[in-house]
């Protein structure tokens, strides 16, 4: 290969190399609280339809909504770098660096309840289903927003 091809091969590797390395770094806070309030609208909008496709008896549907939530759980703890606390912007709680280890089990409790959902759905059983739906809200949602979340302003 000549000298030339050897410098324009180089410089096409540079920018693959670099973004690799963009998604490995410590995220700044504003990207991180941008990205999990991104996570948290997706995670909002699953559930809503969990529990619409249930009310609806259509619990096939409700699997692939309870595979997002599970897949979502994953990248939280990721998401909450150490001192991405503005609360101007976020409704993060200084509690979840001072307590990370409870907020990575509720993290990881999302992720236990939202499998449970989804193997109940799967089974078509829709009385089961509409039986874990019923406290999904509280318990895989509501246990990490009521010690770490501001809550939201009722409208
Ligand atoms: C491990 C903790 C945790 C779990 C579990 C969790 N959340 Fe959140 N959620 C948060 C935190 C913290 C915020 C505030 C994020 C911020 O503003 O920086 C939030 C914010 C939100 C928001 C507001 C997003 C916005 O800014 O518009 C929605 C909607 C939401 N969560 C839905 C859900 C739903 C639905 C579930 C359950 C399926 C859930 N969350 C589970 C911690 C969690």
């Amino acid at each position: 290969m000549s000298r030339r091809m050897w410098v324009l091969t180089a410089a096409a590797l540079v920018p693959v190399v670099a973004v690799g390395c963009a998604s490995m770094r410590k995220m700044k806070p504003e990207e991180a609280i941008e990205a999990r309030q991104k996570l948290m609208k997706e995670q909002g909008e699953a559930w809503k339809q969990i529990q619409e496709k249930t009310k609806a008896g259509d619990v096939a549907a409700v699997v692939p909504e309870a595979e997002k939530l599970v897949q979502t759980s994953k990248e939280i703890p990721r998401l909450f770098p150490e001192g991405s606390l503005d609360p101007k912007k976020s409704a993060a709680k200084p509690e979840i660096w001072a307590k990370w280890s409870d907020f990575e089990s509720a993290a990881k409790n999302l992720q236990t309840q939202s499998e449970k959902l989804r193997d109940t759905a799967k089974t078509g059983n829709a009385a089961a289903t509409q039986q874990v739906v019923q406290t999904f809200g509280r318990q895989a949602c509501g246990t990490c927003h009521t010690p770490f979340r501001v809550p939201p302003k009722q409208s």
